[in-house]
Order: structure tokens, then sequence, then C-alpha cells
């Protein structure tokens, strides 16, 4: 059994969003949206894999309301077909993986363009592990233009390299509600178990050592390009990615508040 991390010393953490609509796709809608007072905020999370995106877009989606979109969970959700849609992007989408290919820019689009309502929700939402690719930056900037909606943000995460190494090596996902641990940094409160909804946690088969170093590379390729992109598209926000889960989140929302005060001034 491990300690309770600060994480949960406040009390049981109930997620903001079922995200029905972006694990099922059209027609489902979300049950529990929860609306924000002001404006919504429509974030990019960047940064190599391991950095943190999914943990600070947990954090986020219960600061900000702004639903965790992520195209990783929806990839491990489309194994389990109860959880997702069945459309042909999806079904295309498996088939790749079952390959051991990698997914085609033009199914990852068709998969989050099904799920463009996501996108227009006036909720906002925290985009985690989309776009990936330059393709994926260009297809998604047309469709904001379309439907003339403002991006609010691009989160860059940056840390050494060994500490990513050190996070990913020791990450725990829950199979049920998609909840990230660590085993030393961010425990649960009982081994094995997920806080939230009691689900049994794994490690993730991309997080073991070989295909670590394969996903790296790939985020050099793929990937970092992406922050030129935006920062030529004046949206990049440079985050530090060290210390706590809440610190990196208190230091984004801070970020983006100064950000959003000096856009509007302009
Ligand atoms: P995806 O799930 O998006 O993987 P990723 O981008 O590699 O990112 P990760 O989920 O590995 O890391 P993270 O930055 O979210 O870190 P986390 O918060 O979990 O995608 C998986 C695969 O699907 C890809 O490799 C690709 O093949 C495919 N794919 C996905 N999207 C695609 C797309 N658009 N196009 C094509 N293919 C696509 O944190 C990591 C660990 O660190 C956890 O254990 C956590 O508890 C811990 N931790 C977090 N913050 C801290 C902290 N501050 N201090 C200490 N520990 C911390």
């Amino acid at each position: 059994m491990s300690a309770p991390n600060k994480l949960h010393e406040a009390g049981p953490i109930q997620s903001k969003n079922d995200r029905a609509a972006w694990f099922q796709g059209s027609p489902a809608e979300c049950s529990d949206a929860t609306r924000p007072s002001g404006l919504p905020w429509r974030l990019v999370l960047l940064g190599a894999p391991g950095v943190g995106k999914g943990t600070q877009a947990y954090l986020l989606n219960q600061r900000l309301n702004a639903c965790h979109l992520s195209t990783g969970d929806l990839f491990r959700a489309a194994s389990k077909l109860s959880e997702c849609d069945g459309s042909p992007a999806m079904q295309a989408a498996m088939d790749h993986m079952r390959r051991g290919e990698l997914v085609p820019d033009s199914t990852v689009w068709e998969m989050v363009r099904e799920r463009s309502a996501c996108i227009r929700c006036a909720g906002g939402f925290v985009l985690d592990g989309f776009p990936r690719t330059l393709g994926q930056a260009e297809a998604l900037r047309q469709l904001m233009k379309n439907e003339k909606i403002p991006l609010s943000a691009v989160v860059n995460y940056e840390l050494p390299l060994a500490e990513i190494v050190a996070r990913l090596s020791g990450r725990r996902t829950c199979e049920k509600c998609k909840a990230v641990y660590h085993i030393v940094s961010q425990p649960p409160k009982f081994e094995g178990v997920c806080d939230r909804c009691d689900g049994r946690l794994f490690q993730r088969d991309d997080d073991r050592p070989e295909s670590v170093k394969v996903r790296m590379e790939a985020y050099e390729r793929s990937t970092a390009p992406l922050i030129e992109f935006y920062k030529a598209e004046n949206a990049l926000l440079p985050v530090a990615a060290t210390g706590t889960p809440d610190e990196i989140c208190a230091r984004t929302i801070s970020a983006l508040v100064a950000r959003a005060g000096a856009v509007a001034t302009v």
C-alpha cells in the first residue's frame, strides 16, 4: 500500500466531464459538462512523451472546466470497442495499430473531424496529443478558422530528458477512467487500484524502455517542429514542467492569464 499524495489530500477527485462525445463520437453527448462562467479556454498541450501533458490536462479540466481531449486515450480505448464508436476512421486506425504501424494523419484527422463537436463545444477544450504533426496542425488551424473558433494558446511543457524518462518508467494508468499515477511521485492510495473509480492500474506497453526510445525519436522528428509552427502563429506559451503537478498547473494558469491580458490590450 502506498501513502496518499498531495493531489488526493483534498478529497475524492471528480472528473468534470465524462468525455462521452470524445470517446463515442457523434451523436453521443457528455452528460455532465460544466460550462465556464467566462470565455472558454481552448488549449493545445505540447511536449515530449511523459512530460506530464495528461496530468496537466486533467488538472486544467478541474480548474478551467475545459474538456480533456486526448487522442492517445482514444487510441487506447479503440481496442475496446464497447467504449468507442466503430466508425470507419476508428476501424482504420485500429487496423494500422494491429499491424504495428503509425496511424497516418488522414486517419487521425478523420477521427478528430468526426468529433468536431468537441472542438466547437462552448465549454472549451484541452487538446492532449493532437496535433502531433504539421499536417494535423494545419488541418486543425483550417477547421478553427472556418468555424471562427479562436485558439487561446499552445502550452509547450519543457523538461530535461532524464526527468521525462523517470516519469515514464513509473507511470501507471487506470484501465477504466484513464487516470494517470506514478509509483513514486503520484501513487494511488492503494497499490494497483484507481482512487477515482477503483479500476485496475496497468503499465502501458509503450512505457517499456525500448518503446520510449522510439517514441522520443518520433517526437523529435514529427512533433517538435510544431513549436516553430505555433511560434509563427504567435500562440506558443513555454512553461517549465518542473515541480509538483499542482505547481506546474498554477504556473500554467498564471501564464495563460498573463497572456490573455496581454493579447486583450494589443
Ligand atoms: P499519448 O498518450 O498522447 O502519448 P504521449 O504524447 O507520448 O504522451 P504520454 O501520454 O506518454 O505522456 P504525458 O505527457 O501525457 O505524461 P503523463 O501526464 O501521463 O499517445 C500514445 C500513442 O498514441 C503515441 O505514441 C502515438 O503512437 C499515438 N498517437 C496519439 N495521438 C496521435 C496523433 N495525434 N497522431 C498519431 N498518433 C497518435 O505523465 C507521465 C508520468 O509522469 C505519469 O506517471 C505521471 O504521474 C508523472 N508525472 C506527471 N507530472 C509529474 C510531476 N510534475 N512530477 C512527477 N511526476 C509527474
